[in-house]
């Protein structure tokens, strides 16, 4: 089996990339290098790049990249599963990668030895005093800082599938993630979507790294970055919206996981994530599965989940457009 060490990028083609840039930059990634063609974009961790933008006639997905533990694994990829001759990347920090497809046929890139960079430093801890324990005495804190949360590394994406049954068994048995929640509809059998996560056996790892949901179709839905804490979240929220962008939802928290979310458009309609405060869990964690009717999209507020989600199937809007439970 594959061994996935992390979310490394995501590629996208873009018929705007002036545009592109701009509202990345605005969203907290940093340009790291870039000509007229293709631009790549990096967020505080030590990865080379999260995000390469590559201008072209139609706007679409070009890859999701996962970074893999060892060149074996590129390897297996290569003799067991279908995918393309081991290649040299052609981007900052260089490394080795191969091209394969999920069952729906979403492109999936497996990367390994892209040079790392020192990661910036964070920015310190709030302090705070909750209603029963004090942790800020004698200490005047100071927050509002205008400007985009410090993106401190990519953590996740959601993906649209068409098979969530075939998708959910690939992820698991080809990349090796495993469930940490699914949810039906009606019947416990029918499953439709599911939360993945890293296996790092011990490791607590976050509560997915990838989200599938059954969608009638086969792309990306959201990309997700990690920020330090729900306050940042709320400023870059107002700034995103000084700058004129268009806000999907939040701030929230949703229930499965418990991350507190923001997520944004970009001007290629896809969307762009904050996330704080997930769930971490290691392998011995047993996973759950709930009936997605009156599962509510977020615990804070209730608004349409077409909102979030994008416009629906009748399949889904049967269940998820259900009054919601709480
Ligand atoms: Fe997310």
């Amino acid at each position: 089996m594959i061994k996935i060490k992390s979310l490394h990028h995501l590629r996208f083609h873009v018929q705007d990339l002036k545009l592109s840039e701009k509202f990345a930059s605005d969203f907290g990634l940093q340009t790291v290098s870039g000509n007229a063609e293709t631009v790549y974009m990096r967020s505080a961790s030590s990865a080379a790049y999260n995000y390469v933008a590559e201008r072209s006639s139609e706007s679409k997905l070009a890859a999701i990249a996962f970074s893999v533990d060892s060149i074996s694994d590129l390897q297996t990829a290569v003799a067991q599963h279908g995918a393309t001759p081991i290649r040299m990347v052609d981007g900052p920090g260089g490394g080795q990668a191969v091209s394969l497809h999920d069952p729906d046929g979403l492109p999936i890139d497996l990367v390994f030895g892209i040079a790392e960079h020192t990661p910036e430093p964070l920015a310190a801890n709030m302090v705070f005093n909750f209603g029963h324990d004090k942790y800020r005495k004698n200490q005047a804190q100071k927050l509002a800082q205008d400007g985009p949360a410090q993106l401190m590394r990519l953590g996740h994406v959601g993906i649209y599938v068409k098979d969530y049954a075939r998708c959910a068994r690939w992820y698991q048995d080809i990349l090796g993630f495993l469930l940490s929640d699914d949810m039906y509809a009606g019947n416990p059998n029918n499953k439709i979507c599911g939360f993945f996560r890293l296996n790092q056996e011990d490791m607590p790892v976050d509560h997915h790294t990838i989200f599938l949901m059954q969608y009638g179709k086969s792309d990306l839905h959201h990309m997700s970055f990690e920020v330090q804490d729900f306050e940042k979240q709320f400023v870059c929220h107002k700034w995103l919206l000084a700058r004129g962008w268009e806000p999907v939802w939040g701030v929230g928290r949703h229930l499965l996981g418990c991350h507190i979310f923001d997520v944004w458009m970009d001007p290629n309609g896809y969307r762009f994530e904050t996330f704080s405060d997930t769930d971490l869990f290691d392998t011995h964690y047993k996973p759950g599965s709930y009936n997605v009717e009156g599962l509510p999209v977020d615990t804070w507020k209730d608004g349409p989940a077409e909102r979030y989600f994008g416009e629906m199937p009748e399949e889904m809007k049967k269940s998820m457009l259900a009054p919601q439970g709480h």
